[in-house]
């Protein structure tokens, strides 16, 4: 285990953005992890999983630690179900796939999903009408301050709509080192509530998708919108969709009929936030080597050498002109460091 100096961080973040950290080193287990963390008790220190859903925006003046624990395995079975371990530095989409292999159901709408499996409670990870939460049992994680794991179950993360404890009362306390999720053996609740996955589910004629067919079709959407980070910059959403109460999303939807809206209470709805960017003009435009995918107004993009301030400067006039025109605030989802 060695403590690299000045190191760049380019490869380490799915935007590419150069940024250097002080001090990086990798740990591959819970020891390493224990011993990095007591002998740098004084350093100021920063937590590094996949590198997916942040936008360095400086140096890194920190110890930067990524977290490279890797193996899975079943701890527990029954008849229906499986319980499977995983640790924090599996890459989410090798671990989802795997799952497939071994025809455990769950995890197959969020196929395709950079990051690593550390992560992913962190913000309650979900696409295409499936969350983490759905099949999450609880997680492994180590205390900063002094090296004590912490179990937590399901309830204790108060999971919501890519919201965490780990983002809210416990921020910055605690590293996620393994998770267990619960799959099914069989009769696999195969969920195509997403409209989009019925779509391709007809276009190929498949009438009774198995995993792998629901996996496959998340996979063509998601390729047919999503920039994969491996040929453009990019940390998927960057901004979340904007939560309204149906009182204040009334008045507004009488001045814009035509905006899209998801019932999510009986006292909220969710906008499209990629709609609102879409209306306001910034779809596919291009800054520098910085801009807005085509495909998804979600999306900021990075086409090459574009500093992490440039994207940030965007993503400010985004939220400047959708409040300016619609009154709307979108909130990022990505952290911004
Ligand atoms: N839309 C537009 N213009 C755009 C993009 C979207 O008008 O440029 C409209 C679409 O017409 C559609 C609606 O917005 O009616 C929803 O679009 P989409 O199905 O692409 O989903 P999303 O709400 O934009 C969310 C997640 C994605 C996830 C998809 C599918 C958030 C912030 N994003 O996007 O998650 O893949 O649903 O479930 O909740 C991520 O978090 O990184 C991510 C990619």
């Amino acid at each position: 285990m060695e403590i690299l100096h000045n190191f760049s961080l380019k490869k380490h973040n799915t935007f590419g953005i150069e940024a250097k950290a002080k001090q990086f080193v990798a740990v591959q287990n819970a020891v390493e992890l224990k011993s990095v963390l007591e002998q740098n008790k004084s350093e100021k220190k920063f937590i590094l999983g996949g590198g997916s859903n942040m936008l360095l925006t400086q140096d890194i003046n920190a110890l930067v630690i990524h977290i490279d624990l890797k193996g899975k395995k079943i701890i527990k079975e029954d008849d229906d179900c499986v319980w499977v371990e995983c640790q924090a530095g599996e890459s989410w989409h090798e671990f989802v796939l795997w799952t497939i292999d071994q025809d455990f159901g769950g995890l197959e709408n969020m196929s395709l999903i950079p990051g690593n499996v550390g992560t992913t409670p962190v913000q309650n990870i979900g696409a295409y009408g499936t969350e983490i939460k759905d099949t999450f049992v609880s997680c492994d994680a180590m205390t900063i301050e002094n090296q004590q794991i912490k179990s937590f179950t399901k309830e204790e993360c108060h999971f919501g709509y890519r919201e965490s404890i780990f983002k809210n009362e416990v921020k910055d306390q605690y590293i996620i080192t393994s998770v267990v999720f619960k799959l099914t053996k069989r009769n696999h609740k195969i969920n195509t509530s997403y409209g989009d996955i019925l779509g391709e589910l007809e276009k190929k004629n498949i009438k009774n998708p198995t995993l792998k067919d629901i996996s496959n079709a998340v996979i063509t959407i998601r390729q047919s919108k999503l920039p994969d980070p491996k040929e453009l910059g990019n940390s998927g959403s960057f901004f979340k969709n904007p939560i309204l109460l149906k009182t204040d999303f009334e008045k507004i939807h009488q001045q814009f009929p035509e905006m899209k809206f998801y019932d999510v209470s009986e006292t909220e709805v969710k906008i499209p936030a990629g709609w609102l960017i879409e209306q306001a003009g910034f779809k596919g435009k291009r800054f520098g080597d910085a801009g807005i995918h085509k495909n998804q107004a979600l999306v900021l993009v990075n086409y090459g050498n574009a500093t992490g301030q440039e994207i940030l400067a965007i993503s400010k006039n985004i939220q400047d002109t959708v409040f300016k025109n619609f009154g709307i605030h979108i909130e990022a989802e990505v952290n911004v460091i």
